[in-house]
């Protein structure tokens, strides 16, 4: 696992899009997973400037998201189809076909959530997965106790996740109880895992998941699993983490070595 400390938010937005514009780079038909909430905005406003100024291309790219609201249709205003398109989606190139969010209205949710899964492994698998964490740190919707071998289904979300998420809607009763999520096993294959965190507010969630235990209680630490992962996170949400100064001595040494090999 690669810790990547910036910063500030800025900092982690540049470097988690730079990270993806890579990924695009070099497979333009990459197969992106993707992820909503406040931490990933930087981010897409960064891949959309890329794309306008630097013409980086999504006419290829195909993508999946973690997550969706159960009850929520695509035009509520907070769900998570509205945030893609407001955020990314409606203003980059990328082809509506190309793009698959789970759907909160589906009326059968086994049946769907198979369908989801099968879309997946039809495309080749996710190429790189963007990761927010949420401050109880769970991946997508995967609240503590989702199983670590966990598929697509539908999860019912925490108070605490509620409370979190009720910045967004006019009353905290209007916040759906229920969502359809990725699971952490579907998460894990992933060829790549890019999580991005921010603020003190994650410090908790951050250490847990990178130096804690395995632990279902935390579904983040599954990460520890993954042969294959690039945790960007700032200041503020590095301040717990232990072998900090080691994480950092790392990446300087990557950059000499990469700086060496290019002379
Ligand atoms: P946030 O949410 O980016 O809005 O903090 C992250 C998450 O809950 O996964």
């Amino acid at each position: 696992m690669r810790v990547v400390i910036v910063r500030n938010y800025d900092d982690v937005s540049r470097k988690a899009a730079s990270i993806i514009a890579g990924e695009i780079t070099s497979k333009p038909n990459a197969v992106l997973g993707l992820a909503t909430g406040s931490t990933p905005l930087g981010t897409y406003k960064e891949l959309v400037r890329m794309h306008r100024q630097e013409g980086l291309d999504f006419s290829r790219v195909r993508t999946f998201n973690l997550d969706e609201y159960y009850g929520l249709a695509p035009d509520h205003s907070q769900s998570y189809h509205r945030f893609m398109e407001e955020n990314l989606f409606g203003r980059v190139n990328i082809k509506k076909g190309n793009v698959h969010i789970p759907d909160g209205l589906t009326k059968d949710v086994t049946a769907f959530c198979r369908q989801y899964e099968e879309m997946i492994r039809q495309s080749g698998g996710i190429d790189i997965q963007l990761l927010g964490i949420g401050r109880d740190g769970h991946l997508g919707f995967n609240e503590p106790g989702s199983s670590l071998g966990s598929r697509t289904r539908l999860k019912t979300l925490t108070e605490e996740t509620v409370k979190d998420n009720a910045r967004f809607f006019s009353k905290a009763s209007e916040v759906p109880r229920l969502a359809i999520t990725m699971g952490v096993g579907t998460i894990l294959d992933a060829r790549k895992l890019l999580l991005i965190a921010s603020g003190g507010v994650k410090a908790e969630a951050v250490k847990a998941s990178i130096e804690g235990p395995v632990t279902s209680q935390v579904t983040a630490s599954a990460l520890q699993l993954h042969p294959h992962v690039i945790c960007v996170v700032d200041e503020p949400a590095s301040r717990l983490l232990l072998k900090k100064d080691y994480y950092k001595y790392v990446e300087k040494i990557a950059e000499t070595v990469e700086a060496e090999a290019r002379i």
